[in-house]
């Protein structure tokens, strides 16, 4: 590790609990080394195409790190003074702006918000002694530059978030359903779920889409994030050549969805199938998608040998009021829509195809009536879920 960003880069991917073997997989269809899984990230090496590749690439990650320093800081002067020894002036200009984060936990720097000071002076009076005086200003809402605190104990790293907004928003998203699944998690979902990526893809409560959406990407391999801005275009080590170049890899990487694929969606709530078709008419109009605006207990024939993957309503209310998970509200309520669930994927799975749910609540397989052949403990936010494969 260097603080002038060699060509080897030695780096990390951060993700939600769960996904790291997600991750690991996505790494190395993308042919980057991995190097360690760790809890809530993963260890890599490659060169700086390989990072620029990873951004754009990566389904189920939230961002690609950089370690630049790593050392031990007992005390806020310690981290303070290793900050000020960083040669930030080195890998950006004085003009951009920057935002701090903290993630980890110490005991001797418990204070998050101190730790951003901290390290922020130490930024600035490092270009404050090198360039006559100027310093950069600090932006938390768009930021050019993204610098990451991560602490382990007395030990310190500081890395440079080379992604900068988090990989989970494409930029297809912009409005929403009532409670929409972020992008990297509903990818890993179905990763995890064991879709093959050819079989149709159907959502029964499907919201704004998203397990849709994202299945096509996959089923297509197009990149998630091709088109969006990162944050390592902001750094002097930026190569705008190598970035076309594997922007051009991408593309070219892109193929036709098998013969008879199809994605199927079913929404009761207007508003979020209007987002939806937004979104399709907008980002994927060569998806072939299919949306009905109904209750799914209303089918008369759900799609046939297909993969069902849902995020159902698992009644958590926030401050009392509405689920904030759709609209069932009692537990009479989730109850009938867990069995009546049940009963559209036995017969789904009738018709030679597989499921997967993802739920809070703890009596869904029960309820759903269904043995699933795998589960996996996901997070939504801070919400423990599981992800029920009945295949
Ligand atoms: C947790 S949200 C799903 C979010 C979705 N995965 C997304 O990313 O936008 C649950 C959705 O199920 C819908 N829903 C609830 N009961 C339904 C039913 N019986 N039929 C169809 N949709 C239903 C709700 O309107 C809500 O949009």
């Amino acid at each position: 590790m260097t603080e002038s960003e060699p060509e080897q880069q030695n780096g990390l991917v951060t993700c939600r609990a769960g996904l790291e073997r997600v991750i690991a997989d996505e790494l190395k269809e993308l042919a980057i080394e991995v190097t360690r899984i760790g809890t809530r990230a993963v260890f890599f090496r490659t060169d700086r195409a390989g990072v620029y590749r990873a951004n754009m690439g990566l389904r189920s990650a939230l961002s690609v790190l950089l370690p630049i320093r790593r050392f031990n800081a007992r005390n806020y002067d310690m981290l303070y003074f290793q900050s000020r020894k960083t040669f930030w002036h080195k890998m950006f200009s004085v003009d951009r702006t920057v935002r701090i984060d903290v993630n980890g936990g110490s005991s001797q720097l418990r204070n998050t918000q101190y730790v951003v000071h901290r390290v922020k002076d130490g930024i600035v009076d490092t270009f404050r002694k090198l360039c006559e005086g100027k310093r950069p200003s600090i932006d938390k809402r768009d930021p050019d530059v993204h610098v990451v605190v991560h602490l382990d104990g007395p030990r310190v790293t500081l890395c440079l978030d080379t992604s900068g907004v988090p990989l989970f928003k494409r930029g297809y998203r912009v409005e929403h359903g009532e409670a929409p699944l972020k992008e990297d998690l509903a990818a890993g979902i179905l990763a995890l779920s064991g879709w093959d990526g050819r079989m149709p893809l159907c959502d029964p409560m499907c919201g704004a889409g998203t397990f849709l959406f994202e299945g096509w990407m996959r089923a297509t391999r197009r990149a998630p994030n091709l088109e969006r801005r990162f944050a390592f275009e902001s750094l002097f080590s930026y190569d705008p050549a190598t970035h076309a170049a594997e922007q051009e890899a991408l593309r070219s990487g892109i193929i036709d969805p098998p013969t008879g694929f199809e994605l199927f969606g079913c929404e009761r709530a207007p508003a979020a199938v209007r987002v939806m078709e937004r979104i399709h008419r907008e980002h994927f109009p060569e998806a072939p998608l299919r949306v009905e605006e109904m209750d799914f207990r209303a089918l008369q024939t759900p799609p046939v040998g297909c993969f069902a993957v849902t995020n159902p309503p698992y009644g958590r209310r926030l401050g009392g009021g509405r689920s904030p998970d759709g609209d069932a509200d009692s537990r009479g309520d989730l109850n009938r829509l867990y069995r009546d669930l049940g009963c559209h994927l036995r017969r789904i799975r009738q018709d030679g195809g597989s499921a997967a749910v993802l739920s809070a609540w703890e009596d869904a397989a029960r309820t759903i009536g269904l043995e699933p052949t795998r589960r996996f403990t996901l997070y939504n936010g801070a919400i423990r879920c599981d992800l029920l494969c009945f295949s």
